[in-house]
């Protein structure tokens, strides 16, 4: 399971996660390790862009927690991957992302780890590989632990 931050322009328009730019992208990382779209469930922190595409606030995303935690508990993923301090505060509480990834947490017993989001990586094209490395990890953890048994 990937979670994002909440629906930019095309995503708002189309009613689906990540179709836009930094879908594209994510879609090529996750193709570069062997990862279809279609094999990952892809979600956002919050369900409606916000005005003027502003990041979330707080209390939004502390208002929207609970379909996200409600979306684990049915999607029942094997690992879930934070990208962006949004989704890394909504479900762990904590920011930021440059301390957090790297480690392993657990979200309603879910192994998870946190990395850069999709969009940081198209301002910033050198935090690809962190990106790729963060990738491989959650991708290993998912194979090693599967928590559905
Ligand atoms: N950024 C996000 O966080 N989510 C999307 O769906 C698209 C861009």
């Amino acid at each position: 399971m990937l979670v994002g931050e909440a629906p930019g322009r095309d995503e708002d328009q189309q009613g689906r996660p990540f179709v836009g730019r930094a879908g594209k992208l994510l879609e090529s990382c996750l193709s570069s390790i062997g990862l279809s779209r279609e094999s990952v469930y892809i979600t956002n922190v919050i369900k409606c862009r916000p005005p003027g595409n502003r990041r979330p606030k707080s209390k939004e995303i502390t208002a929207c927690r609970p379909y996200l935690l409600e979306e684990i508990k049915l999607a029942r993923p094997l690992a879930i991957l934070l990208m962006g301090s949004s989704a890394a505060y909504a479900l762990l509480g904590k920011r930021s992302v440059v301390s957090l990834r790297k480690k392993e947490f657990a979200v309603q017993g879910v192994p998870a780890m946190v990395t850069f989001h999709p969009a940081a990586i198209l301002r910033n094209p050198a935090l690809r590989s962190s990106f790729m490395e963060d990738l491989l990890a959650i991708s290993k953890l998912m194979s090693t632990k599967d928590t559905r048994n």
